[in-house]
């Protein structure tokens, strides 16, 4: 039984395809945390968010950082907001090792400039607050982080350096 991989980072990281292509790698099942609570709720994060507010989000994420640090062998990525809270990193941190995703602020703008799916950038200051939340935010993931990782690279080379740091196991071809 091996450990989860839990992939950490800012809003536009790489978490989902970064994880995709490291589940692919090592044979391993991918789990995506948003997806598995909007599956969950049978609604989008968006609608969640809009008719029930952020802390019941941050509740549901809990119950899934939970139900999620129970099984073994994942590649989980987790949401921009996840491993900001204390109970989710000794979760998930129990039977997983995180991993953050580093990109810099302004590579994440451009990725996310055309965003129209996370509730927390829908905004006309999207920038500022952007910028606000990831000075936050970084210093936080760093903490909850065993392993960082550059992140400014195609999604499978990121993935084949999470595997060399990790001295994981690939799938045999
Ligand atoms: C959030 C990030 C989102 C999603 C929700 C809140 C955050 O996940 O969980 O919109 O607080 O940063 P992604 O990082 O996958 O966009």
């Amino acid at each position: 039984m091996g450990k989860n991989i839990v992939l950490c980072g800012f809003m536009g990281s790489g978490k989902s395809t970064v994880g995709k292509a490291l589940a692919k790698l090592t044979g391993r099942e991918y789990v995506d945390m948003d997806i598995y609570i909007e599956k969950q709720q049978n609604k989008t994060i968006k609608d969640i968010f809009a008719e029930s507010g952020e802390d019941y989000f941050r509740d549901l994420e809990h119950k899934a950082s939970i139900e999620l640090s129970k099984k073994s062998d994942l590649i989980i990525s987790a949401g921009g907001g996840t491993l900001l809270y204390k109970r989710n990193i000794a979760a998930l941190s129990e039977t997983g090792i995180i991993v953050l995703l580093d990109v810099s602020l302004s590579n994440i703008r451009y990725r996310l400039r055309n965003d129209k799916k996370r509730p927390l950038l829908q905004r006309p200051d999207k920038n500022k607050v952007m910028a606000e939340l990831y000075k936050i935010r970084l210093p936080k993931y760093k903490a909850a982080a065993q392993v960082t990782i550059k992140a400014q690279k195609p999604p499978v080379k990121v993935a084949k350096d999470i595997i060399k740091t990790l001295d994981l196991e690939c799938k045999k071809k």
